[in-house]
């Protein structure tokens, strides 16, 4: 008897007793799975040492007034058994359609977790007083785990099924269980805004360092609790010993695939912590959503803790099943390179959904937008009125301010500019009505993306521009009224077919109309990729500022070429951003897709030509480098015309660089210090190497092993002259040219704040 009683005990033993191994193809990465008192568990090691300790995973559920939702508020955190566990292996290579390689490796493990929620609920009572048995519910999700050599994503699947079929998320409680108090470089987390210098830090540093880490004159700012940061979060472990050296672990943090869903941030379990999403005190005008503590024990210190963006009622998720979550992502290596060349973020989205993509390209461009951001003009066209009321003006009586830059001559200049030397399109910001009271006015119909102001002719200007090799590229600032532009986008991009342009750079600038949204919530992540959508059907190309950090969307949806989602060269002359900014930008920002940085600016102390007294820390050479360490297929040459004209041999350099890639190798990386890359240019064989460093200077030697054997190149050196300094001597630079074979070192010294940009011509 006693022994059948173990055999059944044992027959009983619920899989979830046991954890499951799942290693990357290489075994470097290994992730474990187990069902802990009911709680889905997750730990992650790479070659041996601990990333990622015993960690949770779940999400708290909302509860919802309607009871035809048929939802059961029960939370999806606990009470799980694990009823199936399925693997299998994935190997493939992929061709984007424009990238920084021609082919793309998808290798993985993968593993799938089924899990169900089994419970009773009081029987009914029937009316004549019969006893009535208990309901019986059941109720299953996944988890998908995905195992690379170099990081892992997991995310949670919910099939349709009678118990969960609409439900409410009030908050994902993922967990990052950090194994140290790392070094961070962290954004403040917000709901709304990441235009923000990027602080360094340890994890246990972040409380202290928050209050003052807030850029609080962003218009948008929404900040959530003092530990609360953004993805992609990069950080750095203390030195152990990994192959008998002593190195440190490159750990980073984001989201893939972030789609009818909201934006992720981390709340951070540090010694403090009392309660998740803890109140901010001072000056946040966050709408601050769960400020009752948990029902769920805070994790051990040094957790990160998802935190999604809510909607203006505070939820955060409005779901149907079938639906599944982002993706999770957390890359690890030893090397820091390889933060950079991880295709992760890619590889966890789906496959391109376009059919046609031959519209889609690269871009080079410069625009009428400097001199205003600087402001030496205007996107505006008359002072005349005390506000504007689009269909109550007739634009051709207004009195012009005389200052409205978007003007026939002034375009004119920029696409002569554009055709000598060889740049493919002219941004023109202020073209259209409605800029005299654009921001912050909580202003419905603030523009109708149609109407173009009476000194820019439309027709002309893009005759002309065609006429030169050139075209327009258009511009949409929405002023963050959603549903405007949603009501003229089909007139605004047929307006854009009829004329020939065939890329768009939209604008969310202040707070989401209607009033109480946020930028990073589901229904806003929704409207852009909507925006995306239906521009595919016009074969237009956009680039979104302000919108959503982008989490490798790319992917599906290439003619997604941009995103400004950062702190761009705009703030150089908002008081500047640090040196060391554009190298940490890429173990970031960057990660989810490219950055229309905007780089390029060659006269950096503002005030030589206008009364701005900003200026751009860094050299003219580490602005060349710019166009090599911040991958994009759309890049700007920012500063004037006249500026560029003054320093033409140095201008040859962004004449030359091209914008889209068969290979790059990243030779050195390291964060916040200096990133150095090599890139061969799509279809042919030339290459070329930018570096850029921190205000600490660095110097190199690069050796040419990636160039073909018994070829020669013609190569060309922009580099920091030796004296040049970011503040004191910034465009000092030096030019050399020579011819260089496969194996030759090139040694180069960047100044401090500087850096350097070479071109290689196979002959
Ligand atoms: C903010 C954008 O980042 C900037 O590039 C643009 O010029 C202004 N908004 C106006 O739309
Ligand atoms: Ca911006």
């Amino acid at each position: 008897m006693k022994h059948r009683n173990i055999l059944l005990a044992l027959l009983l033993l619920p899989l979830s007793a046991m954890a499951t191994e799942v290693k990357s193809p290489n075994g470097n990465i290994v992730l474990n799975f187990t069902v802990e008192n009911g709680r889905p568990t997750y730990t992650l090691s790479y070659k041996g040492r601990e990333v990622v300790r015993p960690s949770h995973l779940g999400l708290e559920l909302a509860k919802d007034k309607h009871a035809s939702m048929g939802m059961d508020e029960r939370d999806l955190m606990d009470g799980f058994v694990l009823d199936k566990e399925e693997t299998s292996s994935f190997d493939d290579t992929w061709q984007p359609v424009w990238g920084e390689t021609k082919d793309i490796r998808n290798h993985y493990n993968e593993y799938a977790a089924t899990l169900s929620q089994r419970w009773l609920s009081a029987p009914p009572k029937a009316k004549n007083g019969a006893r009535l048995q208990p309901r019986q519910h059941r109720r299953t999700i996944l988890i998908r785990f995905r195992v690379y050599d170099d990081g892992i994503g997991f995310r949670y699947e919910f099939p349709q099924q009678p118990e969960l079929n609409y439900f409410l998320i009030k908050e994902e409680r993922s967990e990052f269980a950090m194994a140290g108090d790392h070094k961070a470089w962290w954004l403040p987390g917000d709901y709304d805004t990441q235009e923000q210098e990027t602080q360094e830090s340890k994890l246990s540093e972040i409380r202290g360092r928050f209050q003052e880490a807030v850029n609080w004159g962003n218009s948008s700012v929404a900040v959530f609790s003092p530990t609360g940061v953004q993805t992609s979060l990069q950080m750095k472990s203390e030195a152990i010993d990994i192959d008998g050296e002593r190195r440190s672990l490159y750990i980073n943090i984001h989201e893939a695939a972030c789609l009818d869903y909201a934006t992720m941030h981390l709340e951070l379990v540090d010694a403090e912590t009392k309660a998740l999403t803890t109140q901010l005190q001072g000056n946040s005008n966050a709408y601050t959503p769960n400020p009752a503590p948990s029902d769920y024990p805070l994790p051990q210190p040094f957790t990160f803790v998802s935190h999604l963006t809510p909607d203006a009622t505070g939820l955060k998720g409005c779901m149907q099943t079938p639906c599944e979550t982002p993706w999770r992502t957390v890359m690890v290596s030893d090397d820091a390179r390889d933060m950079l060349s991880n295709n992760l973020i890619l590889n966890l989205n789906e496959p391109c959904k376009l059919e046609d993509t031959s519209w889609i390209h690269p871009t080079k461009y410069c625009g009428v937008w400097w001199e205003m951001i600087v402001g030496r003009g205007n996107w505006h066209y008359t002072n005349d009125f005390p506000s504007i009321k689009l269909d109550k003006i007739d634009w051709t009586k207004v009195k012009p301010n005389g200052t409205h830059k978007a003007n026939n001559e002034n375009v004119k200049r920029y696409i002569d500019f554009a055709a000598k030397n060889g740049l493919d399109q002219v941004l023109v910001e202020g073209w259209n009505v409605g800029w005299e009271d654009w921001a912050n006015m909580w202003k419905r119909d603030v523009f109708d993306f149609v109407t173009p102001y009476p000194d820019f002719d439309i027709k002309m200007l893009n005759d002309y521009a065609h006429s030169k090799g050139v075209k327009l590229l258009m511009h949409h600032e929405t002023s963050s009224s959603t549903q405007n532009y949603e009501r003229h986008m089909e007139e605004a991009f047929n307006l854009m077919n009829k004329y020939g342009y065939d890329a768009v750079k939209t604008g969310y600038v202040g707070d989401i109309i209607p009033r109480g949204d946020h930028h990073y919530s589901q229904s806003m992540n929704n409207h852009y990729l909507h925006v995306v959508k239906e521009a595919a059907k016009h074969h237009i190309m956009v680039n979104a500022h302000e919108a959503t950090r982008p989490t490798g969307i790319c992917r599906t949806y290439p003619n997604l070429v941009g995103n400004e989602s950062a702190r761009g060269t705009e703030y150089e002359a908002f008081g500047g951003s640090r040196p060391d900014h554009t190298c940490i930008l890429p173990f970031t920002r960057l990660q989810g897709g490219p950055m229309d940085y905007t780089p390029g600016i060659f006269v950096t102390k503002l005030s030589e030509w206008s009364n701005n007294p900003s200026w751009a820390r860094i050299t003219i050479a580490g602005s060349l480098a710019l166009y090599l360490t911040m991958y994009s297929p759309l890049q700007m040459a920012a500063d004037l015309p006249e500026n560029y004209e003054k320093f033409d041999d140095a201008f040859q350099f962004i004449r030359d660089v091209a914008c889209d890639w068969d290979d790059s190798r990243y030779l050195e990386a390291e964060p916040a210090d200096y990133i150095t890359v090599a890139r061969k240019a799509k279809g042919t064989n030339n290459w070329f190497i930018g570096g850029k460093c921190d205000e600490n200077g660095h110097k190199t030697n690069i050796k040419l092993d990636f160039l073909d054997k018994g070829r020669k190149y013609d190569c060309t050196i922009y580099a920091d002259a030796k004296d040049a300094h970011y503040e004191t001597n910034p465009q000092a630079y030096t030019i050399t040219k020579k011819v260089v074979k496969a194996g030759d070192v090139l040694k180069l010294t960047e100044a401090p704040g500087g850096g350097f940009a070479v071109s290689l011509f196979a002959k």
